[in-house]
């Protein structure tokens, strides 16, 4: 048996699998997200120790046979985040999380470091990690002087779990201190930031053995056997792993609060200049890029707060096949955005609104947009050398027949709906536990789930939404040449 943890923004999710993966139990706990002032994001990681000791406490209670045969551990968390330890292992902050943006301004100054970015493979963003550490060191210089190792999220669990310092290439890719080519610390990376190696874990690949379970845990959820902790991943790559996204010509498109558009990568080619993310793989010699939009369901959330009416009403009233563009064009930048544009300033519009609009009329322009706004992350994939031959389908919105089909026709890919079975970041993380414990092939692991349907494009539809994409493309500079 082998446990997943995903430590997500706002609950623990464990899921207990056997050797072919199949789920055998599963359970949740939640915990709060801080906002002490405008901008800020913060966690106690006390709460997701809580939250593990809960989820194993209630997996033992529903699924106690199961769970007396664990074998491995694997572990997912949400990125970038900052946990502080002085040199007793003392956490001497709350963490600072990957949607918190008051080391904007440091972000920047390292940004424009000459040869971060080469060595990085990424823009600094200002929720990476190292941009958070220069907050600290100027804004909490004596908290930051006693700082003795710097650790993930998923990697503070794993501290609890095993009493060692340990990371993975795919969670630490996202800190702006590794050479994401060379799968390392980089020594030029670190002192850009005023940090050194000796404060960083030791890195392993996320499908290798990370440690073993403490002694003292494993006697007190009753084991007598060695249960082997995954290095794990960073919570996109080990959704991929759980849904069968590791090389060239795999990925997924996730309609969720933020949109992503995910590839796997046999090689490492990043292209900071288009804001793609990009990222190593949780599995050796692979690599992962991601376009980002921050408002893909969280553009047809705000409609429906606006409207009064529910996504799902909302939704409803389109047809379940896409109809080609509409003459209402929306622009999703309510938060800002990642991929193509890193603007965190430009703000969202609606292009072409007539007297006749209606709330339908607006529905459909939201989700089109977003649509577009997703393909805009898809042409800056392909200018990577990414290929596509199907793209999975996951997220909220993939509810939508309406969004699918006009997705699918928008990006001119089929879009690959897969059974109802368990493919998130847990599973992902279950399956890196099978490789490190068994030291199973992660090929033969990370399998893709059955498609119980396949989306295809309209070819009928094509000339008029590239003609429509057109459009869309040409807003950006005169939106944000209006300041
Ligand atoms: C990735 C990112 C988020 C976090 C939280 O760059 O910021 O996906 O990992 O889920």
């Amino acid at each position: 048996m082998y446990l997943g943890l995903d430590l997500g923004t706002s609950g623990l999710r464990a899921i207990l699998v056997d050797e072919a993966g199949i789920v055998q139990g599963e359970a949740e706990a939640s915990f709060d997200l801080a906002h002490p002032y405008p901008g800020w994001s913060e966690q106690d990681p006390a709460a997701w120790v809580t939250s593990c000791e809960t989820a194993v406490a209630a997996l033992r209670r529903h699924v106690p046979d199961a769970f007396a045969r664990l074998r491995g551990i694997g572990l997912s968390g949400h990125m970038h985040g900052a946990i502080l330890l002085d040199a007793g292992d003392r956490v001497l902050r709350p963490c600072i999380l990957w949607n918190d943006t008051r080391s904007t301004a440091e972000a920047a100054a390292l940004d424009a470091t000459p040869g971060i970015r080469e060595i990085t493979g990424n823009i600094v963003f200002p929720g990476f990690t190292a941009p958070k550490l220069a907050w600290v060191r100027k804004h909490e210089p004596d908290l930051f002087e006693k700082v003795a190792k710097v650790l993930l999220p998923k990697d503070y669990l794993r501290l609890w779990l095993t009493g060692e310092h340990i990371s993975d290439f795919s969670d630490s890719a996202g800190t702006a201190w590794l050479d994401v080519g060379a799968r390392d610390w980089s020594d030029a990376a670190l002192e850009a930031g005023g940090m050194r190696r000796d404060q960083m874990p030791s890195l392993v690949e996320g499908s290798a053995p990370g440690g073993t379970l403490r002694p003292a845990l494993a006697e007190a959820w009753g084991l007598s056997q060695t249960v082997t902790v995954a290095g794990g991943a960073g919570d996109n790559a080990a959704a991929a792993c759980g849904s069968g996204c590791l090389g060239e010509g795999t990925g997924f498109a996730s309609l969720g609060t933020s949109g992503v558009l995910m590839a796997g990568r046999d090689s490492y080619s990043p292209d900071p200049a288009s804001a793609v993310h990009s990222f190593c793989h949780a599995v050796p010699d692979r690599w992962y890029q991601m376009g980002v939009i921050l408002a893909a369901t969280d553009s047809l959330n705000w409609l429906s707060r606006n409207l009064g009416q529910s996504p799902s009403e909302l939704a409803r009233a389109l047809p379940d096949a896409a109809t080609g563009p509409s003459a209402l064009t929306f622009l999703p930048y309510l938060s800002g955005e990642r991929t193509p544009h890193n603007d965190s300033a430009i703000r969202g519009a609606f292009i072409g609104l007539d007297v006749s609009s209606d709330r339908t009329d607006l529905t459909r322009a939201v989700m089109e947009g977003v649509a577009f706004a997703l393909r805009d992350s898809l042409l800056a994939l392909k200018g990577t050398g990414a290929r596509f031959d199907t793209l999975l389908a996951t997220g909220g919105g993939a509810r939508s027949r309406f969004w699918l089909t006009t997705l699918a026709s928008v990006l001119d890919l089929p879009l690959s709906l897969p059974k109802g079975s368990e493919l998130g970041a847990a599973m992902g993380a279950a399956r890196l536990a099978i490789c490190a414990a068994d030291g199973a092939d992660p090929n033969d692991v990370m399998t893709a789930p059955e498609a119980a349907e396949i989306i295809a494009p309209d070819p009928a539809l094509r000339g008029a939404y590239e003609d429509a994409y057109q459009r869309y493309r040409a807003l950006y500079p005169l939106l944000s040449g209006l300041g």
